[in-house]
């Protein structure tokens, strides 16, 4: 029976049912052409297994409440946008060992645990800043992710098409099966951090800490063994690692929403964390509606458009109670922005008493256009905004608890700058995103180090 048709005796927020969305007004969302096969595709959608369960994202709300209460700090990291054509094993494997590396890195140098999410197995739908998109007269209608319709510029292709929603869960099916092995069979092993080491990364300026660093945790994993404790640490030789990606597309979230037998609550089993982007957080709109009602923590971005005081009503509404964990504020204003326009909004928000984990997206408020006409994103001003978000943060006496990058583990040329100098002439070589620029492997160790550094003046 899909969720939408169960009998709902639980405990939700009221007036809320996993429908109640589609009688607001909406952003955002393709206009499928074939409303009969949109349905099928919804109903086929719903007879799917949960992607994620219950306990795994009351767990994740546990570890977002210890980082509110400032004694664990999160990193959530990933692609723009997944694609049915960059999906591969290898590839998956080395977005999760970049983000183990970084977490490795980060834990060595802040004495604190991080809460590892990747925007993975479901981040595929996109917002858009316009609805079609102009190419030498001829115009046709945006690309919205791969969940939706595709990238090539022909009118066919980008025809919406409710398909893709079942493609994408299964590869996010797939995705999710190969992140648990990663993270519980073996290979985040501690006494592998050499082996994460890859060859490009080793050639990297940064490498020789990381090496060092390395060392140091190999010498203290044989004290621990040698004293006949390191069995007890599970953490030693298995990680935890939860998924996220924004919640835009509800007819794809919908049908994956469960009610948990045990506590009753309803739960978006798509993925452990969804957010909702800077286009669609309006307080009484479809968006906000459906994420009122369901169980798992939920991030919210907070940009340039961010109304405070609408800000403090969302608050209300996705979290009534104030509990700490349910939900995390990802600021993303731009390395030039931040320092006037973050102040205001951390200061309302904190002097307010709400519970928040507050987090720095540098990415999306830093995105220009090349010389040569590729969207890129530079080092020093990710690097920048994060600096201003954690002297702002802790100058409004409120904990800077986390950062969310856009990244691949593979060797792209995205972004500018960082230790290796990608400059805009070296950009055509390996732009491989979808979307938005990422940073790359080295680009990503590298600002784990130098954000280390920063966090260990402000915690
Ligand atoms: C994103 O995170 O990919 C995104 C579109 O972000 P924002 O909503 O902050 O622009
Ligand atoms: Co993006």
């Amino acid at each position: 029976m899909p969720a939408s048709q169960m009998p709902h005796s639980a405990p939700s927020a009221e007036g809320w049912t996993p429908t109640s969305w589609r009688n607001r007004s909406i952003r955002q969302v393709p206009v499928y052409e074939d409303q009969r096969a949109l349905a099928a595709a919804e109903q086929e959608l719903s007879k799917q297994p949960p992607l994620v369960f219950a306990g795994e994202i009351r767990q994740l709300r546990q570890h977002l409440a210890e980082v509110c209460a400032g004694k664990a700090f999160l990193l959530q990291g990933g692609d723009c946008a997944e694609s049915f054509t960059e999906y591969s094993a290898n590839n998956i494997r080395d977005t999760f060992r970049v983000l183990l590396q970084m977490a490795v890195v980060m834990t060595y140098s802040m004495g604190q645990p991080i809460v590892k999410i990747g925007r993975i197995a479901g981040q595929f739908a996109k917002p858009r800043s316009a609805d079609t998109e102009t190419i030498d007269g001829v115009t046709l209608p945006s690309y919205r992710g791969d969940i939706i319709n595709d990238l090539a510029f022909t009118p066919a292709a980008r025809i919406p098409d409710p398909q893709r929603m079942l493609r994408a869960y299964h590869q996010s099916a797939s995705t999710l099966n190969l992140l648990r092995a990663l993270s519980k069979g073996g290979y985040a092993d501690l006494h592998q951090v050499h082996r994460w080491n890859t060859e490009y990364v080793r050639s990297h300026p940064s490498s020789a800490d990381y090496t060092d660093l390395a060392g140091r945790i190999t010498h203290t994993l044989r004290f621990l063994e040698s004293i006949g404790i390191s069995d007890m640490i599970p953490q030693i030789r298995e990680t935890e690692f939860y998924t996220s990606h924004e919640a835009l597309l509800l007819n794809y979230e919908e049908p994956l929403i469960r009610q948990d037998s045990l506590s009753g609550e309803w739960y978006c089993c798509s993925t452990h964390l969804p957010w909702i982007g800077e286009r669609t957080r309006k307080e009484d709109e479809a968006h906000i509606e459906f994420l009122r009602g369901i169980g798992n923590p939920i991030g919210i971005k907070c940009g340039p458009t961010t109304n405070t005081d609408e800000l403090l009503r969302i608050l209300d509404i996705l979290n009534p109670e104030n509990t700490p964990g349910r939900i995390v504020l990802i600021t993303r204003h731009g390395a030039n922005k931040v320092e006037q326009a973050l102040p205001p909004i951390v200061s309302r928000v904190h002097n307010d008493g709400r519970a928040v984990v507050w987090s720095c997206d540098p990415m999306h408020g830093n995105t220009i256009k090349a010389s040569n006409g590729y969207k890129t994103r530079q080092f020093d001003a990710i690097l920048a905004e994060v600096t201003a978000f954690f002297g702002v943060v802790s100058a409004e006496g409120a904990y800077p608890g986390g950062v969310h990058f856009e990244m691949s583990g593979k060797d792209v040329t995205e972004c500018t700058g960082g230790g290796f100098v990608i400059t805009e002439e070296d950009l055509s070589d390996r732009y491989h995103t979808q979307c938005d620029p990422r940073l790359n492997g080295n680009q990503a160790l590298e600002l784990a180090f130098l954000i280390s550094k920063q966090l260990a003046k402000h915690t």
